[in-house]
C-alpha cells in the first residue's frame, strides 16, 4: 500500500466529528465515509468534509473500499464494531475506552488474539508532544510516583453523566500512569475516596484513586467534574517523579495564553492544533501514526490493545467502589 491510506469513521458525534476533520485534512490519509446510525448527521459531515455517508459499519465495510476504520460510537457499542472490523480483517482505531467494562475485556482479547488485525485503542493523550518527550526520558530515568490531576467542564455531565468518570475520563490519565511507569510495574492494588457535587447524578463528580505497583511506585489519580465553564475542553495536570527530576505537564500546555476583559483564553495548542490549515496536534500525530502502521502492516510501537484493556480495567475496579447513598 503506497497512496493515502482510505478511512471510514464509525460514528461522527461529538469526538467521531473531529476523527473525521482531521482524517479530510492529513494528506496520507483518505477520507473514505462517515458512518452513523443517525443519518443525517452522517450526510452533514459527509457533505462538510467531501465524503460518503452510510448509516453504520456493517454498510462501511459492505459498500465503501476502506483500510481502515476508526470507531467512535458510544463505549457500549464499541466491541461489536471491532468485531466487524476484525471479522473483515480490517484494522480499527478504538476510542477509549476500548470496551464498556471489564467483563467485555477478555471477549474482546479474545477476538482480537490470533486474528492478526490490528486493533490500536485510541490513547491520544501518548501523541501528546509533552508526553512522548517525558517517556523518551523516563526509559532512562525510571519514574517513582504519579500524580495526574484532570478537572472536566461540570456542564459535560449532560453528555457523559450516565458513565462512571473512571471510565469516561480518568482512563486517559490511567492510561497516561501505565505510559510512564517502567513496564514491568504490575499493578497490585487500587483504592478510591468518591464523592457527589451534584447528588441528583447517578455517579460521583469527584473521584480520587490510589494505584500501587509491584517495583514501589505509586500513583494518585484525580479527576473532578467541577470546572465552572467550557472555555477550555479539559484541564489535566500530570506531575512525574524520579530520583532525579520531576516533571510537571499541562494539557492545554498554557503556552498560549490570551488575555481578555473576560478572563484568559487557553487556545488548544495541543490536540486539534493546525497551522496552515493542516493538523498538528495529538489527534492528527495519532491518526498518521495509525496510518503508518496500517500502511505498514505493523504493530503500534506505542500503544496496544492490552494498554487498552488495562486502563479499563482498573477504571471498572474505581467504579464498582463507587459509594452507597
Ligand atoms: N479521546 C478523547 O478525548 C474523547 C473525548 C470524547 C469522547 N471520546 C470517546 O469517543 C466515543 C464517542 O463519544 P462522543 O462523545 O462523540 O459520543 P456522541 O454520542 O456525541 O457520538 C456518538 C455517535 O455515534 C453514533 N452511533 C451510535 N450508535 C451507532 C451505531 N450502532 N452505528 C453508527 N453510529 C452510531 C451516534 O448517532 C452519535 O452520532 C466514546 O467512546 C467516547 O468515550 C473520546
Amino acid at each position: 500500500m503506497s497512496s493515502a491510506v482510505r478511512i471510514g469513521i464509525v460514528g461522527v458525534g461529538d469526538f467521531g466529528r473531529r476523527h473525521a476533520a482531521v482524517a479530510a485534512a492529513l494528506p496520507e490519509v483518505q477520507l473514505v465515509a462517515v458512518a452513523d446510525r443517525d443519518r443525517g448527521r452522517a450526510l452533514t459531515v459527509a457533505q462538510e468534509l467531501g465524503c460518503a455517508a452510510v448509516g453504520g459499519i456493517e454498510e462501511l465495510l459492505a459498500e465503501r473500499a476502506v483500510d481502515a476504520v476508526v470507531i467512535a460510537t458510544p463505549q457500549h457499542r464499541h466491541l461489536a464494531d471491532v468485531r466487524a472490523a476484525v471479522e473483515a480483517g480490517v484494522p480499527a482505531l478504538v476510542e477509549k475506552p476500548v470496551v464498556s467494562a471489564g467483563e467485555e475485556a477478555q471477549r474482546l482479547r479474545e477476538l482480537v488474539a490470533g486474528s492478526g488485525v490490528l486493533v490500536v485503542p485510541a490513547h491520544v493523550s501518548r501523541f501528546l508532544p509533552g508526553v512522548a518527550q517525558l517517556r523518551e526520558r523516563l526509559a532512562i530515568e525510571p519514574a517513582v510516583a504519579v500524580r495526574a490531576v484532570r478537572v472536566v467542564p461540570v456542564e459535560r455531565l449532560d453528555m457523559h453523566g450516565g458513565e462512571h468518570p473512571a471510565l469516561v475520563a480518568m482512563v486517559h490519565d490511567l492510561d497516561l500512569v501505565r505510559a510512564v511507569l517502567p513496564p514491568d510495574a504490575e499493578l497490585v492494588d487500587v483504592s478510591s475516596v468518591q464523592s457527589w457535587t451534584e447528588p441528583r447524578r447517578p455517579h460521583p463528580q469527584v473521584v480520587m484513586a490510589q494505584l500501587t505497583f509491584s517495583d514501589g511506585s505509586l500513583a494518585s489519580v484525580e479527576n473532578r467534574w467541577t470546572l465552572p465553564h467550557a472555555r477550555q475542553y479539559i484541564d489535566a495536570r500530570m506531575e512525574v517523579t524520579t530520583r532525579r527530576w520531576t516533571a510537571h505537564l499541562q494539557t492545554p500546555s498554557g503556552g498560549l495564553r490570551i488575555a481578555t476583559g473576560a478572563g484568559d483564553l487557553l487556545p488548544d495548542t495541543d490536540l486539534e492544533a493546525t497551522v496552515a490549515g493542516l493538523p498538528v496536534g495529538a489527534l492528527a500525530t495519532q491518526l498518521r501514526h495509525f496510518a503508518a502502521c496500517v500502511s505498514a502492516g505493523r504493530r503500534s510501537e506505542v500503544v496496544d490493545l492490552e494498554d487498552g484493556l488495562w486502563s479499563v480495567e482498573v477504571a471498572a475496579r474505581i467504579a464498582a467502589q463507587q459509594p452507597q447513598r
